[in-house]
């Protein structure tokens, strides 16, 4: 290489780098000379995710500019300055009048650094003990709490809605699987009290969640704790926490209460997956035991005659992003020494990605369960199949006296026979069941009937249509209770 080409690419460098980098970060940048380099400043903010929180962010800004107050380290002139000016960033933001900066990392700088244009150096005092380590996690539980209760809120109404369609079925016979093979009769409005009764635990863990969260971590300030004179209860009262973190270095460590809402949330996701997975088998024409509404449906570009459960099928394969992010967050803390890291800012994306989820896929299943049309008489003739009464035929030969095991192999060989002459044990002639067992006699019709298998299982738990109806009146009063 020329000596003048060489000095060439050396000036070139030196106006790229040039133009890479930036001025000092005016919230941290005392002690830098320079600024940082344009890739580190994207790679390094996390501003496209975070500014979710501006709404929680500001009112906890608000609430600990009242406590500075109360511990005089600000004036009430300069409190009334940072509050004015902090609802009036709300209000920016809220009509998209705000300018978010990437360079200025996060939504509490953000914000804080608007603040700083409107309130002056009253602004300049609103971090006075404190650090965006303790900020982020009260804001970030103060925001699931949020979102956690619009979750509670579509559960119950999904919920409604499944009671609504087993009442309108507390008796409609449908044929029981395991295996996915035909197993026993039951109801429809026993199968989608199962369905409920899954949300009802999904519901339960959502609330020990959200109770085990209400920890305030406001107060911890970097990991030390604070050496104003702060009222941490004050500010859980305001914030709605029910208690005070009492370890400054866990406070600001600690994300287990996202993995909690995260798991808590990727269970209920697997839950909405195999009701998806049961709404697709069944609205399938193989099955055609319901039919879903054109609003939850879609078509195919090339086949006319498609109608594709497509609703169900994204509810069904969105509940792995559920559990995708439940093991991002569980690897993300794994190797963490305590306390702060930078690697926390990281949980947002997961945790935010599994709120979405549900909060959207709850609200979509409740429309298309409420519209969702069953089709009984497929119900009821599907249970015309699978020798679905040999365990009653059993029972029967048990009520006769017979020790179940031996019953259990009888009726197998009756099955064996039926099958031989391809009918169902119900057309079976009582002469030739009483080649197997002498002990069958007329009233054997009474067990083989589906009905009548249905209506005898009446223990707590069971199908029977009584049984299903106390207990859609249990749920109905504890859903209008909540
Ligand atoms: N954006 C950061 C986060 O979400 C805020 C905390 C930053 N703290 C720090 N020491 N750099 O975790």
């Amino acid at each position: 290489m020329g000596k003048e080409e060489a000095l060439q690419i050396l000036v070139l460098r030196n106006l790229l780098m040039a133009k890479n980098k930036d001025t000092v970060n005016p919230l941290w940048g005392g002690r830098f000379e320079e600024g940082n380099d344009s890739l580190t400043k994207s790679y390094t903010s996390s501003i496209d995710i975070d500014k979710a929180l501006y709404e929680v962010d500001i009112k906890g800004s608000i609430a600990y500019a009242e406590a500075l107050k109360q511990a005089k380290v600000i004036s009430p002139k300069e409190f009334q300055k940072i509050k004015k000016g902090l609802v009036k960033i709300l209000s920016e933001i809220k009509s998209d009048k705000f300018e978010w900066e990437e360079g200025l990392e996060d939504v509490h700088m953000n914000i804080e650094s608007a603040l700083a244009k409107k309130a002056g150096n009253a602004a300049k005092k609103l971090h006075t003990g404190r650090s965006r380590n303790d900020q982020v996690s009260t804001d970030l539980r103060m925001y699931l709490n949020i979102k956690i209760d619009e979750s509670l809120k579509n559960i119950t109404y999904l919920q409604k809605n499944i009671i609504k369609q087993a009442e309108k079925h507390i008796a409609s016979i449908m044929p029981g699987f395991t295996h996915l093979q035909i197993a026993q009769p039951v109801t429809f409005g026993h199968h989608l009290m199962a369905w409920y009764e899954m949300l009802e635990r999904d519901y339960m863990r959502l609330i020990d969640a959200k109770n085990r969260m209400s920890v305030l971590p406001l107060g911890s300030a970097a990991l030390a704790g604070s050496r104003y004179k702060i009222n941490r209860s004050f500010l859980a009262k305001k914030l709605g926490f029910q208690s005070l973190s009492r370890n400054s270095i866990d406070a600001v460590s600690d994300r287990d209460f996202v993995i909690e809402i995260a798991s808590s949330l990727s269970i209920l996701g697997i839950h909405l997956s195999r009701i998806c997975e049961e709404i697709v088998l069944w609205s399938s024409s193989q099955f055609e035991y319901v039919h879903l509404s054109d609003e939850v449906c879609t078509g195919s570009s090339i086949m006319p005659q498609k109608r594709n459960p497509d609703v169900a099928e994204l509810i069904r394969g969105g509940s792995s992003k559920t559990v995708a992010n439940l093991m991002g967050l569980l690897s993300l803390m794994k190797n963490l020494p305590l306390s702060y890291n930078r690697d926390l800012q990281q949980d947002k994306e997961f945790i935010f990605g599994s709120v979405d989820y549900t909060n959207d896929s709850l609200a979509l299943l409740a429309l298309l369960i409420k519209d969702m049309k069953v089709n009984i008489k497929k119900l009821e003739a599907d249970c015309k199949l699978g020798q679905i009464t040999a365990t009653d035929l059993a029972d029967y030969l048990v009520d006769k006296s017979m020790p179940f095991r031996k019953a259990h192999e009888t009726v197998g060989k009756i099955v064996a026979f039926a099958e031989s002459k391809g009918v169902q044990i119900f057309e079976l002639e009582i002469s030739e069941l009483r080649k197997f067992s002498k002990l069958i006699s007329e009233d054997v019709n009474y067990y083989l009937d589906p009905v009548k298998s249905i209506n005898s299982r009446t223990l707590v738990g069971g199908t029977a249509p009584s049984r299903v109806k106390k207990e859609i009146n249990t749920a109905k009063k504890v859903i209008a209770n909540r």
